[in-house]
């Protein structure tokens, strides 16, 4: 886009909206972020902006987008596919009203949008290999089914009113700055810390279950370069597959034993996430995103567990 963005970010507490801050704050200052959240945060953000926000309120989000002149939003507001599948009429309200609610603004106030979906926007009759970008997406999960609804809607916007909607399906994400909120994919996470406080892990997916993955540095480069990339260069928009790398739970254990030989793992399998991992795809075909808007993740899996296990030994 040409103008300055004045951005707002929902969701900012969470896993990838306290590190995206950061980034969008290091590229467009302090005085064009905006930060929001449900939840109020623990410490000051570093001097950012914070406003306490419900996306359910659509009038609070009117004004919000209205008194700051925001004209950029990250939405990221949502609930997670365990957490959801554990509440799914709060997960449709909060992932589906919450979105309509930001488009309806959006598309009051001129706003581009982005909003996350999901390799959860795919289901056990999708190809699970080289998953295509489009393809059959029959999800079985609360959380997959609003991700698809989320993505229709997003291109309708774009379609029916213009709204400039963008967005990508993230893989799992794996940092070491906020924990995760409540997904599938969590275990990725959890290891790490694990690793380094107790030197063993329990997973709850079976050993063989292989899932696309990302590590943050590239979930947050991949949302703003889809942010700034040319419009013309864009056939798809909601949304781009985008991953990384695609493991199993046997070869991150592998990975760290590189760096931690006397790390061990064994598994008590939780029926509910590994139900919801089965119906994901085993690696998606990013090639759209590539060829639209240049996505080059730079992280694989060992230069990722070496910055993980570094950072973490650093910090606990
Ligand atoms: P998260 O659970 O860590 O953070 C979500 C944030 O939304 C939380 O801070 C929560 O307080 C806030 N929130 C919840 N309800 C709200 C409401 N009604 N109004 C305002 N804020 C509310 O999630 P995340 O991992 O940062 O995910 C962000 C987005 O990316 C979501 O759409 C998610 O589906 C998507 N995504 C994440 C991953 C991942 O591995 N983290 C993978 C694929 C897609
Ligand atoms: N990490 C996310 C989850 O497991 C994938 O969307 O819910």
């Amino acid at each position: 886009m040409n103008r300055t963005p004045n951005i707002l970010v929902t969701g900012a507490l969470g896993q990838i909206g306290s590190e995206l801050i950061r980034e969008l704050v290091k590229k467009y200052g302090k005085n064009n972020v905006l930060a929001s959240d449900i939840k109020k945060p623990f410490s000051q953000m570093n001097g950012v902006d914070f406003v306490q926000l419900d996306c359910l309120d659509s009038q609070a989000v009117q004004k919000t987008v209205d008194s700051h002149q925001i004209n950029q939003i990250y939405h990221l507001a949502a609930l997670l596919s365990a957490v959801a599948e554990a509440n799914p009429q709060k997960a449709w309200k909060v992932n589906m009203d919450g979105l309509f609610n930001i488009l309806e603004s959006a598309r009051e106030f001129n706003c581009s949008v982005f909003t996350p979906s999901s390799i959860g926007a795919f289901g056990p009759s999708t190809p699970p290999d080289q998953t295509p970008q489009d393809t059959i997406q029959r999800p079985t999960s609360i959380y997959g089914v609003t991700k698809v609804a989320g993505e229709l809607l997003c291109d309708y916007y774009h379609k029916r009113f213009g709204t400039d909607t963008r967005g990508v399906r993230y893989p799992g994400i794996i940092s070491n700055l906020t924990p995760p909120g409540g997904g599938t994919t969590d275990y990725a996470v959890d290891i790490y810390y694990e690793a380094v406080k107790k030197g063993h892990y329990t997973c709850f997916l079976k050993p063989d279950t292989n899932l696309d993955m990302m590590y943050m540095p590239d979930a947050i480069s991949a949302a703003i370069n889809l942010m700034e990339a040319d419009p013309d260069k864009l056939f798809h928009r909601n949304a781009f597959n985008v991953t990384a790398m695609s493991f199993t739970p046997e070869e991150i254990k592998k990975s760290i034993q590189k760096y931690m030989p006397e790390f061990s793992m064994d598994y008590e399998v939780d029926p509910v996430r590994q139900a919801i991992a089965d119906s994901w795809p085993n690696s998606m075909n990013d090639s759209a995103a590539k060829e639209e808007w240049g996505w080059n993740p730079g992280y694989n899996l060992d230069t990722m567990t070496r910055d993980m296990l570094t950072t973490l030994k650093k910090r606990l």
